[in-house]
């Protein structure tokens, strides 16, 4: 594995791969057992969009693999100005051994990967959240202790998330349903994906519908970072479309709730749903340092 660009590039073992060696990271980490394998490494990280996990998880996450990380707003760099992102891959890859970005358009991520010659993690863009699906893949083999047999259920917007968690989910052998009103459908790249999967994917307008007899049920903001303009307007598109008692009453008992956050509360999901599953909501932020660990020692490792 060169890069993490999407989760559309990664196999299903390379997943695997990645999610067993967070665990095993994740376990030296909790026992205090040296694991500093990226000594000497330095990591830029790129955000052109406001983070806490992200920049906290991936920062901290560097310095116990033993390596250095550097935060760079693009308030700061010159890319911010106009430099062009291929010229800023091209000189960012003579000093550093690899990059994370936070941007808005995913053709940014793949235009650093192809003119510069380090690897580039994608920290969130418009299209994807790979860290973020990786992350709550482990968190949902932590609690399940499999993949196979267990349907995923996606409610909201057909965004970042949502086309992030279909392809690691479907990848990984889960079903998975998704709940979005029309016009804020998952990217058309991951609806051609889905065809591969026949009826182990669906997608409706119901969110009852979509959440019947699920295993784990995900959901995200209505509004993502670059669309606050449009929060009143989505506020009108997405009502019902929330984790509520109602809907939980149609999933399995032992049903998991996940969400990436920032959440807002009483929007895609209530206080009281939130409050009861924050367990597994806040494993699941934690193991964004395991699994992006597990990340950046593959990419970089040598
Ligand atoms: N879930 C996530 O990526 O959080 P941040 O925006 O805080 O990094
Ligand atoms: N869909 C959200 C995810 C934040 C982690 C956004 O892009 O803002």
């Amino acid at each position: 594995m060169k890069h993490l660009l999407k989760m559309l590039d990664l196999s299903k073992e390379e997943i695997i791969d990645l999610l067993n060696l967070a665990d095993q990271l994740k376990y030296e980490q909790k026992n205090g057992i040296e694991h500093k394998r990226l000594k000497g490494k330095t990591m830029g990280m790129i955000f052109q969009k406001a983070s806490t996990r992200t920049r906290v998880s991936f920062e901290t996450g560097m310095y116990q693999l033993g390596g250095n990380a550097l935060f760079l707003s693009s308030r700061d760099l010159q890319i911010g100005r106009g430099e062009p992102v291929q010229d800023t891959a091209r000189v960012l890859s003579r000093y550093l051994d690899g990059i994370m970005i936070r941007t808005f358009e995913q053709k940014e991520v793949e235009d650093l990967a192809e003119y510069g010659s380090i690897p580039i993690i994608n920290g969130l863009t418009d299209f994807a959240h790979p860290c973020q699906v990786l992350a709550d893949l482990m968190t949902i083999r932590e609690y399940k202790g499999r993949f196979e047999g267990l349907k995923m259920c996606y409610i909201g917007d057909g965004n970042n998330m949502a086309n992030s968690l279909i392809v690691g989910g479907l990848k990984v052998g889960m079903s998975v349903s998704i709940a979005c009103p029309n016009g804020y459908q998952p990217d058309a790249t991951i609806l051609e994906f889905v065809k591969e999967y026949g009826d182990m994917f669906t997608m409706t307008n119901d969110p009852l519908e979509a959440a019947k007899n699920a295993d784990v049920i995900f959901t995200d903001v209505w509004a993502s970072m670059g669309q606050e303009g449009e929060a009143e307007k989505r506020k009108i598109a997405f009502k019902g479309y929330q984790i509520n008692d109602e809907l939980m009453a149609v999933a399995n008992d032992d049903a998991m709730v996940q969400h990436c956050l920032p959440a807002h509360r009483e929007e895609e999901i209530t206080a009281k749903v939130f409050e009861e599953h924050a367990d597994e909501i806040f494993d699941e932020a934690e193991n964004r340092l395991h699994a992006q660990k597990a990340v950046m020692v593959r990419v970089m490792e040598n």
